[in-house]
Formats: structure tokens, C-alpha cells, sequence
């Protein structure tokens, strides 16, 4: 196993035993889910990995992609929540390198300063345009459609189309629009919810695109759904993790806090965030999940932490052998450093991971490690499907459906009917 989950409290575990034994039926339950045969649920075509992601799929977006390279600039992502956030995790931990194509994101706000921004700087760039809802119905991306579709009309004339990649369900009106305007045509599936799709198109092409090796993303997701279907124990890490932060809820904690000392992990935290957010937060439930990324935000949110509410639990993604490394130098000039000198960042960088989980433990917060051996694409794919299956394990034992949001439509009743919305 390449993922650990470690109680680090003072808790009792004959307890915690009898907790899980109760809730191995839930871990039972997803283990033995059929997707397409469960007529009950819809969405849990990313439940097998190969299904939207077979070896077939890999080299047709490969090969789209390299089509793509081999003149834009840029790709502006059109997309809002599930539809963006597990690409932009990737494509912001590992690419964004001088020569490749550069990943833009639209959609997301309803901000005329950012919209000016972007059209500016794009004016003198080759772009491609990936417009990607599952319900084309959402305002962001209806807007960064609006916006983006005149604006590649105007550079690219009748040849615009070519540039304007739409990513919807088959036999939708997106399909029909792409249809009708000869726009190329990424399949959304179905049986996919946005947070959950980073294993299809919608996910794959941009990361693609972006040059980076989504082969190694996939096989990654396949280890990982190996190993948590062949334990069927407590000691299962996404049954672990689900069943550790579900008791420690029950005993009153109502935060969670998803903490690293990696900021290429920065994006990862917000498509986590999406995932626990929307799955688990619904008929008054659910611990609020909080991404931070320390050290930087031990020096906002550190203090809370140490000494506000006593709330939270924090479940702490420790990489156990980073890839990169640097040395700090003697100094020629006179500070008050010199006990660095020598030392490599990665050595610093672990000591103040080790303190910062003993002082929140200490101040009665309890911890749960996850250990990633190392940083790459590989052990990323693991890490998406293991919060994707934990949450589902997790939604059963809250008694929670994992897959809808139905609170995000009411502030969306109200907005479409302040718009003038038929
Ligand atoms: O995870 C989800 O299902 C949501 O976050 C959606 O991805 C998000 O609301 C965007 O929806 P759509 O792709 O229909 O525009």
C-alpha cells in the first residue's frame, strides 16, 4: 500500500474497532457495486477507471492533443466546479513549462475585469478554445461560451470552429450545437458527476494537451482501485480514512482540514475541497472540509488551529520523499541563519511538517497521516481515486446520497429569475 492513514491521538481503539465493524457492510457495499448493472445509480462510470479510459480512449486524446500542440499557444478551459477542477490540479502540480501549451481557465467567475484581462492578453496568442458542462445550462461556462465564441470568430473567421472544442453528454444540445457547427466533440459521460470525471475527457484531454503523460495519471487510479478492492478489512486505507473522519465526526468534530507542506498540491486541496464539499454536505451533515497549505498558512490559520475552537480534525498529506531537493549555503553576510547552513530544504521543510503535526495533536486535534511515497502523475491518479472511493464509502456511512448537489440549484432559482430567465 502506498497510502497510510495513521491515527496520531490518543483514542480509544477498541472504540474505534467496534465503529468499523459496523461500517464494514458500507466498504463491502462499494466493493461489490456494479456500475452497470446498479440501476439504482447513474453515476459511478468512474467507479471501474476503464470504462471512460481504456487504453483506445488514451491514444485517441493523445493524438487529438498532439493536433492541438502543434499550433496553439494556449487552451482556455471553459469550464466551473467538477468540470475544471481535477484538470487544473494536474495541470498546475505538473505542467506549465516554458514550450508547451499554456492552460487557461474561464468560466469560473461572471467578473468583467477578468474577462478584459484575458481577452488582452490573448489577443496576439494562437488559442484553443475547450468549452466542457455536463448540464449546459450552468451561467459561468454559458457566459465563457457568449464570450469566447466571438471573440475566435473575429480571429480565425470561417475557420473558427476548428478551435472551439466542446466537451458535453451524447445526444445533448451541446452535441447538436457541435454538430451544427462543426465544432470537434469530447464525450462528458453520463454516468459521471462533474468531481468524479477527471478519468474521461473531460478531465484527460485538457491535462493532455497540456503535455502531460495521462497515461501514467490512469495507471495510477487502476493501482489504486486494485488494491482497495482487494481488501475488504478495516484496515482498507479508503475505508480507514472514510471510517476514522466519520467517527471522529460522530464524536463532535465538524471541520476538516486537508493540510501539506506542498504547494504543487495547492490545486489538488480545491478539487478535494469540491469533492467532500458537494458529496458530503447536505441534510445538515457533513464535516466542512478546508484545504491549507502550510507552511504559508500556518501563519494565518495556524493560530486557529493551535488555539481557537477545538473542532477540527486534520488530516495531513505527508510526501515521504520529494523528488527535488536544495541546499541552503553558507552565508557571506552576517543574519541569523546560520543553524541553516547545510541543512536541504526538503530536511527543513520535514522537520517543520513533523512540529506542526505534533503541536496540533498536542492542542487536542487529531491527525490523520496519508503517505505518499513520492509526487509524481502515478501516485496523483492513486490519490483522486482514493478520495473518489473514500467519499463514496464515506457518503454511505453519513447516510448521505454522494453523487447529487441539490443545494447549489437554490441560489441559481433566484439569480435566474433576478436575469430575466424563462
Ligand atoms: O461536481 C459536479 O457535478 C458539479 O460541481 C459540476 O461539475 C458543476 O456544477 C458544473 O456543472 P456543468 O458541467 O453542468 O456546468
Amino acid at each position: 500500500l502506498t497510502i497510510t492513514p495513521k491515527m496520531t491521538i490518543n483514542f480509544s481503539a477498541t472504540d474505534f474497532a467496534a465503529y468499523q465493524q459496523a461500517h464494514l457492510e458500507q466498504l463491502h457495499q462499494v466493493q461489490q457495486t456494479q456500475p452497470d448493472t446498479d440501476l439504482q445509480h447513474n453515476d459511478l462510470g468512474w467507479l471501474t477507471v476503464d470504462k471512460w479510459a481504456d487504453a483506445t480512449q488514451l491514444t485517441h486524446l493523445k493524438n487529438l492533443a498532439t493536433q492541438v500542440q502543434a499550433t496553439a499557444d494556449v487552451l482556455v478551459i471553459v469550464g466551473v466546479g467538477g468540470s475544471n477542477q481535477a484538470a487544473r490540479a494536474v495541470i498546475e502540480a505538473f505542467a506549465q513549462q516554458h514550450g508547451q501549451v499554456k492552460i487557461i481557465y474561464a468560466g469560473t467567475n461572471l467578473s468583467a475585469a477578468y474577462y478584459q484581462r484575458l481577452l488582452n492578453d490573448l489577443a496576439e496568442q494562437e488559442v484553443y478554445v475547450d468549452v466542457i458542462a455536463k448540464n449546459f445550462a450552468t451561467l459561468e461556462p454559458g457566459i465563457g461560451f457568449r464570450i469566447f465564441k466571438p471573440f475566435l470568430q473575429q480571429k480565425y473567421g470561417a475557420n473558427y470552429a476548428q478551435h472551439l472544442f466542446v466537451t458535453g453528454t451524447r445526444g445533448s444540445h451541446l452535441e447538436q450545437l457541435a454538430q451544427a457547427e462543426g465544432y470537434p466533440f469530447l464525450t462528458f459521460p453520463t454516468d459521471i458527476g462533474g468531481r468524479f470525471s477527471v478519468f474521461s475527457d473531460v478531465g484527460l484531454f485538457p491535462i493532455a494537451v497540456a503535455g502531460i503523460d495521462i497515461t501514467a495519471l490512469v495507471q495510477g487510479a487502476q493501482t489504486m482501485r486494485a488494491q482497495l478492492q482487494a481488501n475488504n478489512g478495516g484496515n482498507n486505507p479508503a475505508f480507514q480514512y472514510a471510517s476514522l473522519r466519520n467517527y471522529l465526526h460522530q464524536q463532535g468534530k465538524s471541520v476538516e482540514v486537508l493540510g501539506h507542506f506542498e504547494p504543487q498540491l495547492d490545486f489538488f486541496g480545491r478539487w478535494w475541497t469540491q469533492l467532500f464539499a458537494e458529496s458530503e454536505g447536505k441534510r445538515n451533515k457533513g464535516l466542512l472540509p478546508l484545504a491549507l497549505t502550510y507552511s504559508e498558512d500556518l501563519h494565518s490559520m495556524g493560530q486557529y488551529i493551535q488555539q481557537g475552537q477545538r473542532q477540527l480534525l486534520e488530516t495531513m498529506l505527508v510526501i515521504d520523499q520529494p523528488r527535488h531537493d536544495l541546499s541552503i549555503q553558507a552565508s557571506d553576510v552576517t543574519d541569523d541563519f546560520d543553524y541553516l547552513t547545510g541543512q536541504t530544504l526538503t530536511q527543513i521543510n520535514q522537520v517543520a511538517e513533523k512540529a506542526t503535526i505534533t503541536a496540533h495533536q498536542a492542542s487536542g486535534v487529531p491527525v490523520i497521516e496519508l503517505h505518499l511515497p513520492k509526487l509524481d502523475l502515478t501516485t496523483f491518479g492513486e490519490l483522486f481515486y482514493f478520495f473518489e472511493y473514500a467519499v463514496f464509502i464515506s457518503g454511505l456511512i453519513l447516510e448521505v446520497d454522494p453523487f447529487n448537489q441539490p443545494g447549489v440549484e437554490a441560489y441559481k432559482q433566484l439569480m435566474f429569475t433576478g436575469l430575466g430567465k424563462k
